[in-house]
């Protein structure tokens, strides 16, 4: 595998922070969704919610090494090319993508900021964004959701465009973020 992206693949780098991302992302949900079937106050709830808010941290600082890593080298292109419709709308997927990795994070971060709760980060506490404003707190509470159910529509669009192309179009668009081929 390469160092930095070439024609046809993308670098080691690039595949092993995609990947690693979609198991921290879907840990992210997962801690979110299961932290309802406990009751309010429960050690099982607020370790699911710390968790939530670690893993999402993770996420926040990892996107910033993945877009450093795409700028050094731009994406390979798809042999026999695509359709303009498909390569604008994958381009405005992708940066849509990179928007909620670094915007639902922040307004998670900003939210407990306003709430004046701690902010964990394993074993370290994060500094606060903003001083503590409880109705800031639920208009920055309100826009996280909004972004974390976007993210499920985006993440979901994203898969099945991936599988279309292996299945359906046959081309190398899923091949060329796999690991491990030549
Ligand atoms: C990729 C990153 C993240 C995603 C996709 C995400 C997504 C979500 C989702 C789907 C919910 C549930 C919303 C609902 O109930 O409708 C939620 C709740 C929440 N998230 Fe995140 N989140 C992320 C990162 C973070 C981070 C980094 C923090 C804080 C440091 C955070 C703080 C919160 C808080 C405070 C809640 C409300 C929990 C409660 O109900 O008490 N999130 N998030």
């Amino acid at each position: 595998m390469n160092r930095n992206n070439t024609e046809v693949r993308y670098s080691r780098l690039s595949i092993a922070l995609h990947w690693l991302m979609l198991v921290l992302i879907a840990a992210v949900y997962a801690c979110i969704e299961l932290k309802g079937n406990f009751p309010k106050g429960s050690e099982y709830r607020d370790l699911l919610k710390q968790w939530h808010f670690m893993l999402g941290m993770s996420v926040f600082l990892l996107v910033w090494l993945r877009l450093l890593a795409r700028f050094v080298s731009p994406s390979p292109k798809i042999s026999g090319g695509s359709p303009a419709w498909q390569a604008t709308s994958a381009k405005l997927m992708h940066w849509a993508l990179y928007a909620l990795m670094i915007g639902a994070p922040l307004a998670g971060w900003l939210t407990l900021s306003a709430a004046g709760k701690p902010i964990p980060f394993f074993g370290l506490e994060l500094p606060a964004l903003v001083g503590k404003d409880p109705a800031l707190a639920r208009t920055f509470k309100e826009l996280h959701e909004w972004a974390g159910t976007a993210g499920y529509w985006l993440i979901g669009l994203h898969a099945a465009a991936g599988v279309f192309h292996h299945f359906i179009s046959r081309d190398d668009t899923l091949v060329r973020m796999l690991p491990g081929r030549s």
